[in-house]
């Protein structure tokens, strides 16, 4: 018997990428104090949650997710504290979500009153299993459900006149949906909230959890990119989880796709294996000559913040912020990048190999870059001897000198900091 169980089939259409490059960053939403905090082992407590928002704010965010206020009484008086204290800048966008239910919707829009701006997130479950197995719901049913919760938006944003209102629909589990139904449900709320290109709706497309490759995501997003009614009204966004470790790869293509908008967390933090990485994927665009909007020139900073915020350790291989991402150990990669380092200019393009940034953009110090265990070459030592000691050996001393220092290694088994190799140096060849 075959022991894999098959995956459902998804109707997809041939693959017509509409761009084949990402020529500009889309809009960034940080769901961190949303479905990044409803995943910690411990979620954040107001003093924490104010110090993420600052920290995004300060990154650079014009929307964020503020929480879940119909579902937990911190979110709700989180919200109210930010606006209150008059805590939002003008210029930056809150967000709530809230699931399809009159009274939590009721509670969503409490929570948001007095706010100058604002997005309302209205979401309900849309593929077959859910209908049937969850919600006990047809295809009509379902489309019942979303409708009547629009209607309410309507009617409650009518009664609070002094926010200028954004709503947003979420066919949760969308990657799972039928396409044409996924369309139809979209299109139903669209008719209700009549967006404008000047006041746009946001159609959010979320992979709930990652089943299938980017490809096939980005060709489902496209799918709806080119038929959902009143398109220039709405804005296209996409909401990766990391269920198979390719979520960064699919806010990609789906970018590719036709999604101006993308939903994430830092450093990928998220239900289960997490929202898609946002900071991966910003300075992803910022290595590909285009810069993401988003400050990220102080990540060591950032970093200390977020695991303070979460509780979680970031990984050391973690792109772009891991304590060993720009360290070489080897021996000839230490060589290139001491020769990548003598030629490259301040003002063209980085080209130091095996550094895929300057570490210096995101606040990171050359120092770290090489260090010498016993995998490494005489490059690595003698780059560490000049670079801190401006001593420059001759190249045969340096095979000779290596060979010494590769013996005290193999003995110890231990990486030699460069004053380590200073003192070796003194030893064998200045001391009487
Ligand atoms: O992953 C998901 O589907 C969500 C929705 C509520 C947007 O977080
Ligand atoms: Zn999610």
């Amino acid at each position: 018997a075959n022991k894999y169980r098959p995956f459902p089939a998804i109707n997809l259409p041939n693959r017509t990428w509409v761009n084949q490059i990402i020529s500009h960053p889309p809009t960034w939403l940080s769901t961190d104090l949303r479905d990044g905090n409803q995943a910690l082992i411990e979620p954040m407590n107001i003093e924490r949650k104010l110090r993420m928002f600052d920290l995004l704010v300060n990154i650079g965010f014009k929307e964020i997710e503020v929480g879940f206020p119909s579902a937990s009484q911190t979110d709700f008086d989180f919200v109210r504290h930010l606006i209150e204290q008059q805590l939002i800048p003008d210029d930056v966008k809150i967000q709530v979500l809230t699931p399809a239910r009159q009274e939590l919707i009721h509670r969503s829009f409490e929570a948001l009153r007095g706010t100058k701006q604002a997005i309302v997130h209205l979401y309900n479950a849309t593929s077959p299993v859910f209908r049937r197995t969850v919600l006990g719901l047809n295809r009509e049913g379902t489309i019942n459900l979303a409708v009547s919760a629009a209607t309410l938006f309507n009617q409650l944003a009518a009664t609070q006149p002094e926010t200028n209102w954004q709503f947003q629909y979420s066919p949760e589990t969308f990657t799972a949906t039928e396409l044409e139904f996924a369309k139809i449900i979209c299109d139903r709320i669209l008719d209700i909230w009549k967006p404008t290109p000047e006041n746009k709706a946001i159609i959010n497309l979320p992979a709930t959890v990652e089943v299938s490759t980017p490809n096939i995501f980005a060709d489902q997003v496209e799918w709806m990119h080119r038929n959902l009614s009143r398109r220039d009204s709405i804005i296209l966004c996409v909401h990766p989880h990391n269920d198979r470790g390719c979520g960064v790869a699919a806010a990609e293509l789906a970018q590719m796709a036709g999604a101006e908008r993308v939903e994430g967390c830092l450093f990928g933090n998220g239900e289960r294996t997490g929202n898609v990485d946002l900071v991966t994927l910003a300075l992803n665009l910022y290595t590909q000559g285009i810069h993401p909007g988003l400050d990220f020139s102080n990540i060591n900073e950032i970093a200390r913040i977020v695991e303070e915020c979460t509780q979680l350790p970031i990984p050391k291989r973690h792109p772009y912020v891991g304590d060993l991402v720009f360290t070489a150990f080897s021996g000839s990669h230490q060589d290139a990048i001491k020769k990548g380092f003598a030629v490259q200019k301040y003002d063209t393009f980085w080209e130091v190999p095996y550094l895929p940034l300057d570490p210096a953009d995101v606040g990171r110090s050359y120092e770290s870059i090489v260090r010498v265990n016993s995998q490494s070459g005489k490059g690595g030592i003698a780059f560490l001897l000049e670079r801190d000691y401006n001593l420059s050996l001759p190249r045969r001393l340096q095979i000779e000198f290596s060979q010494i220092v590769q013996k005290f290694m193999d003995a110890s088994g231990k990486e030699l900091a460069s004053r380590d190799i200073w003192q070796l140096f003194e030893q064998e060849y200045l001391q009487e």
